[in-house]
């Protein structure tokens, strides 16, 4: 694999980036007045935080942007020291080409202790007349309140199912690669809503084929399809334990998923199952919660699994 799709595909200036509307129109506000306040992007992963901050930077400082920008991931600073060794070697050299600040972007900023945090807000003030900070994270609550109220916050949603299909068409277009509309569905459904999934999945497909199937597409990304969870369900209402376990069996071979990933395909795949009544679906729910936490806390995987089997048989027969 040469270059990473998702790095050559990720675009370049605000106005490109798919989805979060609100998000793009505020953001392009600033990249017109070449300024802003310190910002912190929230949301999920691969939804085009990272992204933004890097279009960002370089709508206000052009092409000679690098030179005004200093990435850190907060996961790989271990220590706080670190963090402020480098702000403070950054912060020490005037702006390049005459810009009046210079960008610090802090991934995954809530991977901090709120102790570090605290000490971050006192970097943020102490460099504020030189540098703006971007910091990313997951989940806004997990950043102390007095970080947040100095910042700007963008929520970053997952990308709507067109958004998803019409960027995966379009990288496969300019990779030159064949993507028919069920396998652009597929890289959806495995996505739900992240785009580096999306995109990532579609170039490991394409490294094995020149034309991408939806068959492939799951295969490559440990997902089951829909149809086959289907008859997993059927099988369990109609052709008894053995059958029904033995189908789980070749599934998990065929798709090369863990117990965990099984659950929980199978219970996002559930609410689509027009065979099952609603009574069955929320008896079904309670019992994949059950069966999950019971492999998350190591139960085993075969045991759990048959016992998952095992109870479908009698709720659905
Ligand atoms: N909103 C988006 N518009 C266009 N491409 C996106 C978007 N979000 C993610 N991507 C694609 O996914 C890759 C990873 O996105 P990134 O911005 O790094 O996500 P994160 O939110 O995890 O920081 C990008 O390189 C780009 O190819
Ligand atoms: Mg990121």
């Amino acid at each position: 694999m040469s270059e990473l799709w998702v790095e050559r595909h990720r675009p370049r200036t605000v106005g490109d980036i798919k989805g979060q509307t609100s998000v793009v129109q505020r953001l392009a506000s600033y990249a017109t007045m070449k300024d802003f306040p310190h910002l912190l992007f929230a949301g999920p992963p691969g939804t085009g935080k990272t992204t933004a901050a890097m279009a960002l930077t370089r709508d206000v400082f052009g092409k000679e942007f690098r030179q005004n920008l200093l990435e850190m991931n907060a996961s790989d600073e271990r220590k706080l020291e670190s963090i402020r060794t480098k702000v403070k070697q950054f912060a020490r050299t005037a702006p390049f080409g005459g810009a009046s600040f210079k960008i610090i972007f802090l991934d995954e900023a809530d991977a901090l202790t709120n102790d570090a945090q605290g000490a971050l807000r006192r970097i943020m003030e102490q460099y504020a007349e030189t540098c703006r900070f971007i910091l990313s994270c997951n989940y806004s609550s997990k950043i102390i309140e007095p970080i947040q109220s100095r910042c700007a916050v963008f929520r970053f949603r997952p990308l709507a199912e067109a958004e998803v299909s019409d960027q995966v068409h379009s990288v496969a277009k300019s990779e030159g690669v064949a993507l028919d509309d069920d396998a652009a569905e597929a890289l959806v459904r495995i996505s739900q809503g992240d785009l580096r999934k999306a995109i990532t999945a579609l170039q490991v497909a394409a490294a094995l084929e020149s034309k991408i199937t939806r068959n492939l597409i799951y295969e490559t990304s440990a997902t089951a399809p829909p149809e086959s969870l289907h008859q997993y369900l059927m099988a369990c209402r109609q052709d008894g334990f053995h059958a029904a376990r033995r189908r789980l069996r070749e599934l998990l071979d065929r798709y090369g998923l863990a117990g965990t990933d099984f659950v929980n395909q199978l219970h996002r795949e559930l609410y689509g199952a027009d065979f099952l009544t609603e009574i069955q679906k929320l008896d079904l729910t309670e019992l994949m919660a059950e069966i999950d936490f019971r492999l998350v806390e190591g139960g085993g995987e075969s045991v759990q699994l048959d016992a998952l089997t095992a109870r479908l048989c009698r709720l659905l027969a």
